[in-house]
């Protein structure tokens, strides 16, 4: 393993005006993202969608540090033969790999699930390697639902345990790996009790790690913000959020981590903008502090485009726009009234 290269890649991952894109939905939830725009979830049409944003000039070659691939994506060729990975590569991007492989029930731990894609790990961490990839994504999910007991500790080891036994194996590879340990925003729960979990969760994270060996100077973390449940009566304003995330990683990432990169998690796309850039009005930090969204970087441009290919500039210029507002949130100069200019 080569530590001064992979952090030289985690760097450059969350470089200050840049973050990442998450394009590296399963086959099943880009078909749910394709239902809602009336759109089929063919071969072509998902390489098409894609093709089109890799292709976004200004997103890609400003905004855009690396993106995150599912399988399917990194081995597609776009319209004139290229490699979509040489797309990316070519607008100055880092091409990343999803090599989890989903979640399964947790035994003994009903409505808990543990991420699963270990076995082989290895081989085809290798071959994603000669493709490309510089980085890799394992995303862990924990849910809160106190009604049940919620997440258990059983759930938050197992996951942490993968985590970190999947980050080892990356790094071995030379593959930068985005450790993702999700705290779902689903629930009813305030704003403190996501807290509460997400340190259990980051802390028993980095024990883990640190028991596997991995060096925190190679790796990425990619974590949910402490938001109240989606159903929980009472909301939280955006300095709230940014306090509280900010007070919270601070107390459970150690500083040798060169960068942390939120998941969006269903938050709209401009709270999920305003979020970040609230943080970075709070003073200095310790690492790199960016994005790393799926849905809040894409709902927009997947609604302009929608399958037509008469609106690839529409939904390019819609996923600059959004790749933009998140750029300059990853260094404070994001403002409200520049979302309406554009509007
Ligand atoms: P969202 O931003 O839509 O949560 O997706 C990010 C991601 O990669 C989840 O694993």
């Amino acid at each position: 393993m080569n530590l001064t290269e992979l952090n030289k890649v985690a760097t450059a991952m969350v470089a200050p005006g840049k973050g990442i894109l998450a394009a590296d939905e399963s086959s099943g939830t880009i078909k749910k993202r394709f239902d809602a725009i009336g759109v089929e979830s063919t071969e072509d049409n998902r390489r098409d969608y894609r093709e089109m944003l890799f292709r976004s000039n200004e997103a890609m070659s400003q905004f855009i540090s690396g993106v995150i691939l599912y399988d399917e994506t990194i081995w597609q060729n776009a319209k004139d033969g290229t490699p979509l990975v040489k797309l990316i590569e070519q607008a100055g991007a880092i091409p990343g790999i999803k090599v989890d492989e989903g979640t399964q029930a947790l035994p003994m731990c009903p409505g808990e699930t543990v991420t699963v894609g270990l076995d082989r790990l290895a081989e085809r961490l290798k071959k994603y390697y000669e493709r490309g990839a510089r980085f890799a994504k394992w995303r862990a999910v924990i849910d809160i639902d106190g009604g049940r007991g919620i997440p258990s500790m059983t759930a938050i080891s197992v996951n942490a345990h993968a985590l970190a036994r999947y980050a080892a194996l990356c790094q071995a590879a030379q593959i930068v790996p985005i450790v993702e340990p999700e705290v779902l925003m689903d629930g009813d729960h305030d704003i403190d009790r996501c807290y509460e979990v997400t340190s259990r969760v980051l802390n028993k994270t980095f024990q883990e790690l640190r028991v596997q060996r991995v060096a925190l100077e190679g790796m990425v973390l990619k974590p949910n913000m402490v938001v109240p449940g989606k159903k929980c009566p009472k909301q939280a304003s955006i300095e709230e959020v940014a306090e509280k995330t900010i007070r919270l990683l601070k107390a459970c990432v150690p500083a040798a981590v060169p960068g942390i990169a939120f998941l969006s998690g269903g938050q709209s796309d401009e709270e999920a903008t305003a979020h970040l850039n609230a943080m970075h009005k709070l003073g200095t930090l310790p690492w790199g502090l960016t994005f790393s969204y799926g849905r809040a970087l894409q709902a927009a441009p997947q609604k302009a485009w929608s399958g037509k290919p008469e609106n690839v500039a529409a939904g390019q210029t819609a996923f600059s726009h959004r790749a933009r507002m998140n750029g300059l949130a990853s260094k404070g100069e994001w403002q409200s009234s520049l979302e309406q200019r554009a509007a």
